[in-house]
Parts: C-alpha cells; structure tokens; sequence
C-alpha cells in the first residue's frame, strides 16, 4: 500500500479537515472578541468536494481523519457528512475535536455515524473561570456534552486542557481528578504563538508540571496507540489515570508528524506553525478529474516543511488557530 512521503521521510497518513472556521466560544488564546473575518460561505468546501478530497487522500494512504473547526459541530448535517467519509475504503478511523456546547444532542447521531474518537476543549471546571475564558457560561452545556458522549460509547474521550501560566495553571489537580471520576483522558497542552491572542495567552511550559504530577500520581511512561497524535502518555499503574502532554514548545514533536491540514476553503495548510499551503478549492471547481487530484496532492506534500518555528519566530503567524482547527 503506497503511502504519502514527504521531503523529511515522513509518512503522513493523518488528515485533519477543519468543516467550518467559526466558533460559538471566544476562547482568549484562539479568537478575538468580536472576530468579523470569517471565509464566505460560497467558499466553503461542499459535502462533495469534502468527501472527494478525502477519498483522494485515503487512496494515497491516509488512514485516520480528524473533523474539526472553528467548532465542527456548527456545520449543518456534519453526521450526514461524518458518516461519508466513515464509509471510504480505507479509512480506520474518524475522530472529532470539539468545544461540546453543542454536543448534547449530537452525540448519538455522530456516534452512529461512524466517528469513534472525541477529543473535548476544557479548560477549566470554575464556572466563572471558564465563562471568562471561553466568553461564554458555557459549563452546564459542556458537561451535557460530555455526560451524551459517554452513554454514546466514545472510547476514549480526551479532554483538552491549553494550561496557561496564572490563569489555570492552579487547576490541573482538580482537572485530573475530574478525569479519574469520570474515566476521560486528561492532556495538557502547551499554548502556541498563533495570532495575537495565541501570542498573548499565558504560556506554561508543561516539563516542571509533569514532574509534579509523575510524582503526586506515580505515573509511568506508556507506549501504546491512544491516537495519531502528538501527545506523548503516562498512566497510573492501574490504568485508571492517563494523562497526554503536548508540548510544542518545550519538546517539539515535528520529526514524527504525519499530518497536514484541510481548511474549510479548500486549502492544505502543511505545517500548523508554517504558511507553507496549497490551493485546492480552485482546480476541484475546475473539474479536476481524479488522477489530477492525487497528483495535486503529491505536489503539495512536497512543500511541507521541516518543522514549525513557534521558538524561534513567536510573531510570524498571523493566522488564528480556529483557521484550521489545531
Ligand atoms: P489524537 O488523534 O487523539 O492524537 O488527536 P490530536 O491530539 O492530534 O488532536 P487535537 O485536535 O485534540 O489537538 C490537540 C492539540 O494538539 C491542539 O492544541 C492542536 O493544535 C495540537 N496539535 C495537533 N497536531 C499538531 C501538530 O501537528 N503540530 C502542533 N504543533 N500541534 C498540534
Ligand atoms: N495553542 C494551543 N492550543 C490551542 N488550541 C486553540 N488555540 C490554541 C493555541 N494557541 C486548542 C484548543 C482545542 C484544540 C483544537 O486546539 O483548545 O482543544
Ligand atoms: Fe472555538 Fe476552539 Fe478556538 Fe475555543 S479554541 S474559540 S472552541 S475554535
């Protein structure tokens, strides 16, 4: 089975499709209050084209997809779209990240139709605290959220935590304990400089906080498959606690990506940290035929870079994360 390599050597078998760039939250280190520069509707990939740029990549050996946003699941019929793509041969898994306020009644439908992994933004489980943060009371809808996607049998659900220095940093105790109770993966992650308010957010490097928790929770090293992702994982003895560090800062992890990005305009961004792109949109509304498209995709995973520059050029990304969906 042939699989997309890039310059570096690297297999990259990992798409994640942002299904739209707006969001119902204002989370403080990814979108500005009163944000008006979102894409055009008519710009937006269609179900089609979306299922057709995916099946162009799964037949170049993409294996997992990810659907994400702005907030995935402001996209209307996204469990008609999730449950086309669940459908390309190929394809093992199709996972979601998403903020959970809508998730209460969506859960069931996205479940059935074939997504089987959920990754959930939390950041803190203060019910100001987070309203502040998010620009939203959004707690009671997140927790629905979660409480659906559990009876809906996601395994496993991880909750995202970006720990910010003097913002939540005194949390993520609490936030681990809530993990244990409620049986979720707890994975803290390290914000990035993208955009103004990536830039502004409180970094923490995320070493010193592992330190502590190793020793408060005896965890050790664990190797097996939790994801395609970047998060190195340690795990109780028993199984009960896992916890997942992304630490793009600290501890880059670009030597293993295996992923690029589709954004909601039909651009593949190649790197998170780069500008590095490809135009897509304009040659499937050309009528590109299939070949053609493979091809396309080939030319593109050529301009994929290296490796991000978040230390070294903190101020070179203009663009926002809800862009292209982390
Ligand atoms: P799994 O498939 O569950 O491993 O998902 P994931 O961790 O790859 O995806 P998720 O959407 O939950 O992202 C968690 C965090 O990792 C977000 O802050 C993303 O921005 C970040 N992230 C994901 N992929 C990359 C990457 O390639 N580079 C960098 N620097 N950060 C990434
Ligand atoms: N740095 C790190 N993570 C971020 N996210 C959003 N903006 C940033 C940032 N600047 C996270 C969200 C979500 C995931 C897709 O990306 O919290 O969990
Ligand atoms: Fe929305 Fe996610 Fe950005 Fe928060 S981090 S504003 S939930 S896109």
């Amino acid at each position: 089975m042939t699989t997309l390599q890039d310059r570096f050597g690297r297999s990259i078998d990992y798409l994640r499709v942002s299904v739209t760039d707006r969001c119902d939250l204002r989370c403080s280190y990814c979108l500005p209050k009163g944000f008006k520069g979102f894409e055009e509707p008519a710009n937006w990939l269609t179900f089609d084209e979306l299922e057709r740029v995916v099946a162009a990549f799964a037949r170049l050996g993409t294996r997992r997809v990810r659907l994400t946003g702005g907030e995935p699941l402001l996209r209307r019929n996204l469990p008609e779209l999730a449950g086309r793509l669940s459908a390309l041969p190929g394809l093992q898994d199709l996972s979601l990240t998403t903020n959970a306020t809508q998730l209460a009644h969506q859960a069931h439908a996205l479940r059935a139709a074939g997504v089987n992994r959920l990754n959930v933004s939390l950041d803190s489980l203060q019910r100001e605290r987070l309203h502040t943060l998010i620009g939203r009371d959004g707690l009671p809808q997140i927790m629905e959220g979660l409480a659906s996607a559990r009876e809906a049998g996601f395994a496993p659900i991880k909750i995202n935590m970006v720990a910010l220095k003097d913002v939540n940093d005194d949390e993520v105790e609490a936030m681990a304990a809530f993990c244990i109770e409620q049986g979720f993966v707890l994975r803290l992650i390290e914000a990035m400089p993208m955009g103004d308010t990536g830039r502004a957010a409180g970094f923490l490097d995320l070493q010193p906080v592992l330190g502590r928790l190793r020793e408060r929770f005896g965890l050790v090293p664990q190797s097996s498959e939790l994801g395609g992702g970047p998060a190195r994982y340690w795990q109780t003895p028993d199984g009960r606690f896992t916890l997942g560090l992304i630490t793009p800062i600290s501890q880059h992890f670009c030597a293993t990506c295996n992923r690029v990005r589709l954004s909601v305009d039909g651009t593949l961004y190649m790197c998170l940290g780069q500008e590095a792109r490809y135009a897509l949109r304009p040659l499937l509304r050309a009528g590109i035929s299939d070949q053609g498209l493979e091809e396309a995709i080939r030319e593109a995973i050529e301009l994929k870079p290296e490796r991000h520059e978040f230390r070294e050029r903190p101020d070179k990304l203009v663009r926002f994360m809800s862009m292209t969906g982390g």
